[in-house]
This record gives structure tokens, C-alpha cells and sequence, in this order.
């Protein structure tokens, strides 16, 4: 069913945008269609020229990469002075985790399972991008990414589609603010449009060949949460989908995305991939890949700079109908006039200089701290847990690349953050261990990429002297991660893993804290080393937020957004496999082994099919207990399940069976068996954040309707059927155990 967009369907908007489009010259709409990136000239010198004479000419209607209040407002005069028509830029950046104040990269933000507290840091952002002019955010990127090569996995919620879709609402929500025209608001775009993540083999902007189904059941569902919580764009993606370059592509661009879900903002290409439809070889020319896109369905031109050079000569040819270019260039003026752009065009360039307040740090830490996954937590030799870290430890060996790089806690895509503005670890934990008499010895010990050990000697003199290590390792923000950034090896990089067994050769007890835009194999650490702390890249308040987990003054609540393997060989690896035939029984509880010795099953005879770590694992410092699952009815019948209104509820009882207050992430899985389709073995339906007070039980009811209980059948419908079970299991990772069974009958 279409939805529209309320502040966009607006008729006096609307009539707005007509009666502007009537006084339009076809070189005065194209220009509307036309982004740059300013001040990165990469087309030949001919066709581009000085922006103040093109916007003056209203030859571009958008810049990107503008990321300060004088530049913008600089070409915003000229655009809403000079040009004929006074129509106002708008203004794209990539804000992504935040603006200047740098929250968790977004896989860290989805270990959350907190999209109100996410909402917050997009709100946050929008206000801080906006007092610079950015009123447009490339961002939510939403796309499901199964496969940890791909470095991209960082800035997505990860491989769940249920978890992905409430990340891609909480941003959008928070981007957009209550009402687009307020000022602080700035316009989201959800991207990659459509199934980026999966790209073959984790190669970036490879190709992608999937089955509808799989594209309905588990791509498409969080870029159509955004459209339908109100992002007003929609950025396509470099890859093509089943052999149709997605910049190109009228099945996802006007068939799915306008026919089906009703949207009525607009499209932008990914950076210059109109022109890339040469390279991908559906044209021969750039005149043709111009002609492909906007027939598709893509109306704005990101750097491609074809738009501007052919669209005139392919209407005045006959070959675009002019009536294709009005649709565009609607929609496209139907955001500005949204935003408000055409009553504030400009920043404010005199507001004071950026200040991380309390206020800042106070959200950006508590980010922080939600992200973090305690992923392992043993008894070493002995003693009790590691962590929290107990008083009686009085020096610390804190060790490893991360434990002072300011630079390295922004991750990818980190913007305008600024490194001067991260509390790293050292920092925080120097100060904390000097309160209380305690000692902190720092040594790097190794650098991120390198094979040189100088280091290695200093940093084991360190921990011979502790109580205590901490090992900070991982992979490089910047350059491992995000864009571009597929890698074949998923270990630590360079000699970390040596450094990492030399620590632990030492006997000390070491807590490993990894620093990672993806899943990594820690299968060597996870035997060797007491306690491991999945770190994403915090942001600006890494080091208060880790000293608060490691002490204890803040309870680990993160839990998994993706699955890490034991081995690389296992990606694409995630929860929501398809059955197979042969189950081995380990690749999650819904399949006990049939026959553990028997061969002809599906399984590697080297490594587990299970992860070593699993989608919606997070450890605490409490433990909860799970009463058995209870349904309100055994049977639901498909006539109950007429709309979105819940039809059955789940509940259970969790208990803080532990000393210490903490919160829980419950969550609910459904399985679905009998039906038309094989569906996965397991599939988040549901989760809550639950707090509870030592002793405390709380009752958690989880409301299932069509949307939690549909699929999607073989002629790409979305649908449920009589005659198929389903089995809800509620815990506390996707390997609960806890479950009742349900009926959907005629
Ligand atoms: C390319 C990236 O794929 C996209 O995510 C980003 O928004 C654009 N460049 C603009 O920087």
C-alpha cells in the first residue's frame, strides 16, 4: 500500500512547485538536477567551470561536500541573488555519526538496540550540520550487510532487517525533526538503493544478483521503514542488481520505490555513477547513460556532470520527454520548498565556534557506552571475572594501538570531527586510577599496520609489572573501514595478533578490547584471553565510556548487530540462514544434529557452521533469567490478521538474577515452518530494552501482527498462509531458549 508523505503531498507546496516549474527554461530545470562537489573539479576543464558562473546561470541546483556557514552562504547569494529564478542550493554532506560532536560509527550505535537514543545523536547532528548550512545528510546508509568482508558492514545497523528497519526510522525521525521547515532540520537519504550490502564476494561495487524474494524479504524492508517514517531522498547504489546497474534501474527506482511505496521526494546517484554506466557497460556513451538514468527514475546528478552536458541535447532530440524532466525537477522543489529553503536560504556564519558542552559529551558518551559488547567474560586462573575491574587492582598495564589514538576513535566517515575533541582511554583511565592511588603504564607496544616489533618489549615490560592488561587492538578507522575498504583477511592487521600472544604469554590477565568497523575472527583470542570488549569506534567520548564498562559504573548493555565467525571462510555468515535439507545442528538451536557422526551433512569439516560470537550476543555484569514463553492464543487465524493490528501476544518473565542493576536487551525470534517458501531458521521480530534493579522481575509483552508474521511468497507478495506453525523463542541473544509454538489457521 502507497504512503504519502505528508509534507510533501502539502498543496499549497505543491502548487508552489507548479507554478515555479512553469517559469522554468529546460536549462534552468536541468540545473536543478545538478549536484557538484565543491571545490573537487574532476571532469574535464572545458566543461567545468568557475560554480559561481554556473550557479549564477542556474546551471546547478545542489552542492555537496559545503561544510561550513561562509562557503555556503557564499554561493547561496549568488544562487538566490544572481540567478533568474533566485532558486536556493541545497546543501548535501555525509553526516553520518554524528556532526561535529562524533557519536559510535553506526554499526556501534546499532549494538545498541536503542533507536530512541540513536534518534537523539540524528537529532543531534542535524542541528550541529544545519547551523552550517547542510540542510540534506547522505545518511541513513540502511543497507543489510551480511558479509564482513565488505567494509561498508560499519556504516549500516548490520544483517538484520527487523533491527535494521527501527535504526533507519530512529535516523530519520531524528534527521528530519518533527517538522522538515525547521531550521535545525536537515533531509535524510536513505542509501544505498537497492541491496548494496550485497555485494559478491564483499567486494566493493561489485555486483549483486539476488532473488526478489530474498531482495523483499530482507533488503528492501529498512529502506522502505525510512520512506515510510518520512526520509524525503534516496541515494542509489553503485552496484548493479541482477544485471541492471542500479542508477539505471526502473524496477527499484520507479516500479518498487514510486509505484509501490508512494514516494514522492527525489533520487540522487551515488558520486558519479551516471557516468559509470559506461564502465558497467550499458552504455556506450555518456549521452545514453544520461538517457538510461533519468528514464529510470533517477533525478538528480551527483558529480556525474552528464545531466548538465546532455540532458538538453536528449530533449530537444526527442529521446527524453520534457514531461520526465518536470517530474524531476517536482521533486526535487518539493524538498527545497519543505525544508523552508526558500524563507531561510542562509546559515548563520557569525554563531560562535563549536563547543563540546556536557550536554554533548553527556549523549555522546552514553552512545558510547550502549555500544559497547561485552563479548567474553571468564574466570582467569582462578579468580573471579575480570571485569569489572576490581579495586584491588592497582596498576594497569593499559597496551595496544587504540589506548591513545584520538584520531582512531572517530571510525569512518567521521566528517567534521575533530580529534582534538576524543577523551581517549589513557586519558580517562589515568585520571580514574589516580583518584584511587592506582598506576596506569602505557605502552603502544605496535602500530596498527606494521611487522616491526621494537615495540613488543616495552609493552611486555608493562604487563609484567600490572595486575591488570588492557590490549587495545584492531583495525584502521579511516582506512579499513567504510568505503572502499573490502578486506580478504579478517584477522588483526599487521603483527597485532603477535603482540596479542605475547601479552598473554606473559600470564597476566588480559582484557581485549577490540577496535572494529566489522565482525573480525578473534577465534585465537577467545581461547586465550579472559575478557573481550567489542569497542566499534566509540567516538568523541571513548575512553570515559570504556572506563565506566571496565569499572562497572555502567552495566555492559550492547548486543551484537552482526554474527563474527570463527574463520573467514565462513562469510557471508548471519542468523536468518535458509534451512537446509541436511542440517548439521549447530548453526543455531532450531536444528538439533540428526546424527553427529554422519558425513553427508551440511556443514565444513573444518570449522563449526556456528559463529564464535552471535547476532544479539552481549554479556552483563548480572545474569537474567527467562521464565518459559506464554502466548495469548495457540491459534491465529489469517481473517485476524487483516491490517497491521496486533493479533497475539508473547510474553515472558526476566528476572536480575545478580547483585547489580542492568539492563537487558530482550529479544524475539520467530521461526516459520509449513509454509509455501522456506523461511530462515530464525528472524528477529522484536526486542526490548529492559532495566531491572537486583532481584527485580519484569514482565515483557511483545504485540505480533501481519507485519512481524508475513513473508514473502513466490510471487513476490507479502502474505501469511493457513496451516504454517511458528515458533517464538524470547531471550537474550538469538540463541534463546525459551519458546512456545502458535498455529496460523484458515
Ligand atoms: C560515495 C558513497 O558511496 C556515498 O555513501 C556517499 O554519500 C557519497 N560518496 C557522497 O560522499
Amino acid at each position: 500500500m502507497p504512503v504519502t508523505n505528508p509534507q510533501l503531498a502539502d498543496k499549497h507546496l505543491n502548487a508552489r512547485v507548479n507554478a515555479l516549474l512553469a517559469k522554468m527554461t529546460l536549462e534552468e530545470k536541468i540545473g536543478q538536477l545538478v549536484q557538484y562537489s565543491a571545490g573537487v573539479p574532476t571532469g574535464p576543464a572545458t566543461d567545468r567551470q568557475n560554480y559561481a558562473t554556473m550557479i549564477a546561470a542556474g546551471e546547478v541546483g545542489s552542492l555537496l561536500n559545503v561544510g561550513d556557514a561562509k562557503t555556503a552562504n557564499m554561493y547561496q547569494k549568488i544562487a538566490v541573488e544572481q540567478s533568474r529564478l533566485h532558486i536556493p542550493l541545497i546543501y548535501g554532506l555525509d553526516v553520518i555519526h554524528g556532526d561535529r560532536t562524533v557519536f559510535p560509527v553506526p554499526l556501534g550505535l546499532a549494538a545498541s538496540f536503542d533507536p530512541a537514543m540513536v534518534k537523539e545523536t540524528a537529532r543531534m547532528a542535524a542541528t550541529e550540520a544545519s547551523a552550517d548550512g547542510v540542510r540534506w545528510t547522505f545518511s541513513p546508509m540502511v543497507d543489510i550487510a551480511r558479509d564482513a568482508r565488505w567494509g561498508r558492514v560499519v556504516e549500516g545497523a548490520g544483517e538484520d532487517p527487523y533491527l535494521g528497519s527501527a535504526m533507519a526510522r530512529a535516523y530519520v525521525h531524528g534527521y528530519q525533526g518533527d517538522r522538515l521547515s525547521d531550521p535545525t532540520s536537515i533531509a535524510a537519504c536513505v542509501k544505498h538503493f537497492a541491496a548494496y550490502g550485497a555485494v559478491t564476494a564483499g567486494r566493493e561495487y561489485n555486483a549483486v544478483d539476488m532473488s526478489d524474494v530474498m531482495l523483499r524479504q530482507v533488503y528492501l524492508p529498512p529502506y522502505q521503514a525510512a520512506i515510510d517514517a518520512g526520509a524525503v531522498t534516496v541515494m542509489s547504489s553503485f552496484n548493479s542488481l541482477n544485471g541492471v546497474p542500479a542508477t539505471a534501474d526502473p524496477y527499484t527506482l520507479t516500479q518498487i520505490l514510486r509505484n509501490e511505496w508512494g514516494f514522492q521526494g527525489f533520487v540522487v546517484s551515488d558520486y558519479h555513477a551516471v557516468y559509470e554506466l559506461i564502465d558497467h557497460g550499458i552504455a556506450l556513451d555518456s549521452a545514453t547513460a544520461g538517457q538510461k538514468a533519468i528514464s529510470a527514475g533517477l533525478d538528480m546528478d551527483m558529480e556525474g556532470n552528464v545531466y548538465h552536458m546532455r540532458l538538453a541535447a536528449l530533449v530537444r532530440d526527442g529521446q527524453v520527454p520534457e514531461a520526465t524532466i518536470d517530474e524531476a525537477v517536482r521533486r526535487i522543489l518539493r524538498v527545497k520548498f519543505a525544508l523552508g529553503l526558500f524563507e531561510h536560504p542562509y546559515a548563520d556564519d557569525k554563531a560562535p565556534a563549536y563547543v563540546a558542552t556536557p550536554e554533548k559529551r553527556a549523549l555522546a558518551r552514553q552512545a558510547a557506552e550502549e555500544s559497547l559488547v561485552l563479548l567474553q567474560n571468564q574466570a582467569h586462573l582462578g579468580q573471579p571475572k575480570l571485569l569489572p575491574i576490581r579495586p584491588q587492582v592497582h596498576t594497569i598495564a593499559l597496551l595496544g594501538p587504540f589506548g591513545d589514538a584520538q584520531g582512531e576513535m572517530l571510525g569512518s566517515w567521521s566528517g567534521k570531527g575533530n580529534p582534538a575533541d576524543v577523551v581517549t582511554l589513557r586519558t580517562a583511565l589515568e585520571a580514574r586510577m589516580k583518584a584511587t592511588g592506582g598506576k596506569v603504564l602505557y605502552a603502544q607496544g605496535t602500530e596498527i599496520l606494521t611487522q616491526s616489533e621494537t615495540g613488543f618489549a616495552a609493552a611486555i615490560d608493562a604487563a609484567k609489572q600490572s595486575d591488570l592488561v588492557l590490549l587495545t587492538l584492531g583495525e584502521d578507522g579511516p582506512t579499513m573501514t567504510g568505503e572502499a575498504a573490502s578486506r580478504a583477511h579478517l584477522g588483526l592487521p599487521g603483527n597485532q595478533e603477535k603482540l596479542l600472544e605475547a601479552v598473554v604469554a606473559t600470564g597476566k590477565p588480559v582484557v581485549l578490547i577490540v577496535f572494529s568497523g566489522r565482525p573480525l575472527v578473534l577465534d585465537w583470542a577467545a581461547q586465550h584471553v579472559s575478557a573481550i570488549v567489542e569497542a566499534w569506534f566509540p567516538g568523541i567520548e571513548a575512553g570515559p565510556a570504556l572506563t565506566n564498562i571496565l569499572f562497572g559504573d555502567v552495566n555492559p548493555s550492547g548486543k551484537l548487530p552482526v554474527s563474527f565467525p570463527y574463520a573467514m571462510g565462513q562469510e557471508p555468515l548471519y542468523l536468518s540462514q535458509l534451512p537446509t535439507g541436511r542440517p548439521a545442528g549447530d548453526a543455531n538451536l532450531s536444528h538439533p544434529p540428526r546424527n553427529a557422526a554422519e558425513k553427508y551433512l551440511s556443514r565444513y569439516i573444518d570449522v563449526p557452521n556456528a559463529p564464535l560470537f552471535p547476532f544479539g550476543h552481549g554479556l552483563s555484569y548480572t545474569e537474567f533469567n527467562y521464565a518459559p514463553v506464554t502466548l495469548s492464543a495457540q491459534q491465529v487465524s489469517v481473517a485476524q490478521l487483516q491490517g497491521n493490528a496486533p493479533a497475539l501476544e508473547a510474553s515472558t518473565d526476566v528476572r536480575n538474577a545478580g547483585a547489580v542493576a542492568g539492563t537487558e536487551v530482550v529479544q524475539l525470534y520467530l521461526r516459520i515452518r509449513g509454509a509455501s517458501m522456506e523461511e530462515p531458521v530464525r528472524q528477529l521480530e522484536g526486542f526490548q530494552r529492559v532495566t531491572l534493579a537486583p532481584g527485580e522481575t519484569k514482565h515483557v509483552t511483545f504485540s505480533l501482527g501481519f507485519p512481524e508474521m508475513s513473508f514473502i511468497n513466490a510471487q513476490s507478495q507479502r502474505v501469511v498462509e493457513p496451516g504454517t506453525e511458528y515458533t517464538v523463542y524470547i531471550g537474550g541473544s538469538s540463541q534463546a531458549t525459551q519458546s512456545a509454538q502458535f498455529n496460523i489457521v484458515k
